[in-house]
């Protein structure tokens, strides 16, 4: 059965109050959950968000081994084809099995996501890529250590990629010799994962840096020895909410957060006069002045400004006084809610794939709406929320897969959200 959101608008009026605790961040929990693959043992994890997508990854982790008529680990098309982190479980499936078969990775639409970068870096460290239909088989070679196995390398990446970092990573873990990663991506949930990783017998240094080194155990596998993976709060969420308290919100306390993670939006929110008190696990969004300066935008890997909180800062500025831009740096299709921002009021020129131009501030008003992706649906929740009169928003599976319960937490800041069954 299908659902959808249900959103009475506050009309532009900020009344939310009161607090909201962040969940455990997806991108996270998803590439430690891959991890498991190569532990004797198994993981307890604390902290794992309820949302769709870490279903998912728990589907295909349990249906790797299960027999298929390819010889060896496959991931599930099916569920595969649905979510991109799918991709982060060839690595270490490779690593600890000698062979993984995969489709490639579905998720978002956000325009081009390709994975030669994955490809590149496990030929590298000796596998063999073939295609047979619409399938990928990797094999690892036969290297000291004996047939399917990894050797360690130089991997050198040309453009940043998260998963592609999470992957290589992951199968470098187990391989022969070491693993070094060069232009790798620096996101905090990386940094969680190479902490855990290394509490457990991984040896991986330069978290948070753009040059990460692994040296393999050559084959042991690592031991949670009870230990759990505890998830770090989710980034984007707590900056979403942030976004939605500045302009809905009359006095909000986002807690269980990591303020100094969301620097990059924090420091923009400020600049548009947004009034901010960051503690140490939480942030208050006060009640400021009535009308907001607009700030121009640029999307960066992290500490920069993140993709993912993109659209959401797109409806933002649509509430500001002034003209703005939002330069899209890292995905060439992440501009589709544009259309139905102005549909809603917004006075927005897309410029071209990576440029938009944003003026305001227009009151929006209802209607009906779609999620166009995950965070894309998320930043239609906030316009709903800003619009005078009662949205809809169709599709609300694509906003589960990365928020959890997310009505009923809005729900006790005083928005009248309700699911809606369809
Ligand atoms: N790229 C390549 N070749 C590759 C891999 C990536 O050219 O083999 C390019 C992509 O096309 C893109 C750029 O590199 O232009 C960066 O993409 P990246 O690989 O970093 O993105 P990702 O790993 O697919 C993760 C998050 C996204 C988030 C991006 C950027 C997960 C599961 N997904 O995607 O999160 O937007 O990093 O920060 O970790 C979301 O959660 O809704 C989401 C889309």
């Amino acid at each position: 059965m299908k659902s959808r959101f249900v959103v009475e608008g506050l009309a532009g009026h900020k009344k939310l109050r009161g607090t909201i605790a962040v969940k455990g961040a997806k991108n996270a929990a998803l590439k430690a959950l891959a991890a498991t693959v190569l532990f004797e043992d198994t993981v307890p994890f604390e902290n794992l968000p309820d949302i769709e997508d870490v279903k998912r990854m728990q589907e295909l982790l349990a249906g790797l081994l299960a027999p298929s008529e390819v010889e060896g680990p496959v991931l599930k098309k099916d569920i595969a084809e649905r979510l991109r982190a799918s991709i982060v479980l060839t690595g270490p499936t490779l690593a600890r099995y000698g062979t993984v078969t995969f489709p490639f990775p579905g998720g978002c639409v956000l325009g081009e996501r390709p994975i030669d970068l994955f490809l590149e870096g496990f030929r590298a460290m000796g596998a063999t890529v073939k295609e047979q239909d619409d399938l990928f088989v990797i094999s690892g070679s036969s290297t000291s250590l004996g047939a399917g196995k990894l050797r360690g390398a130089k991997i050198f990446f040309p453009s940043v990629s998260v998963t592609a970092t999470e992957t290589l990573m992951l199968a470098a873990v187990l391989a022969d010799g070491q693993t070094m990663l060069q232009n790798a991506a620096m996101e905090p949930e990386i940094g969680a994962l190479i902490e855990y990783l290394n509490l457990c017998g991984a040896d991986i240094a330069g978290a948070g840096t753009p040059t990460i080194t692994i040296n393999g155990t050559g084959g042991t596998l690592l031991r949670a020895q009870g230990r759990a993976y505890i998830t770090p709060p989710d980034r984007i969420e707590t900056g979403s909410f942030v976004i939605l308290a500045a302009l809905a919100g009359d006095e909000v306390t986002i807690t269980d957060c990591e303020p100094r993670h969301v620097d990059a939006l924090l420091v923009l929110m400020r600049r548009a006069g947004v009034t901010v008190e960051v503690g140490n696990n939480f942030i208050t969004i006060k009640q400021g002045p009535t009308l907001l300066k607009s700030v121009s935008v640029r999307t960066h890997e992290y500490p920069g400004f993140p993709t993912d909180l993109q659209a959401p800062m797109a409806v933002f500025l649509t509430q500001c006084q002034g003209e703005a831009t939002i330069l899209e740096t890292i995905f060439d299709g992440r501009f589709r809610y544009a259309d139905d921002l102005v549909r809603m009021g917004a006075t927005i020129t897309v410029m071209n794939p990576h440029k938009i131009l944003i003026k305001g501030p227009t009151p929006l008003t209802r209607k009906e709406l779609e999620s166009p992706d995950l965070r894309g649906g998320l930043a239609y929740l906030i316009a709903a929320t800003v619009a005078e009169g009662t949205s809809t928003i169709d599709n609300a599976y694509l906003i589960d897969r990365g928020y959890e319960h997310i009505e009923e937490r809005l729900q006790k800041l005083g928005l009248n959200i309700q699911r809606e069954e369809v």
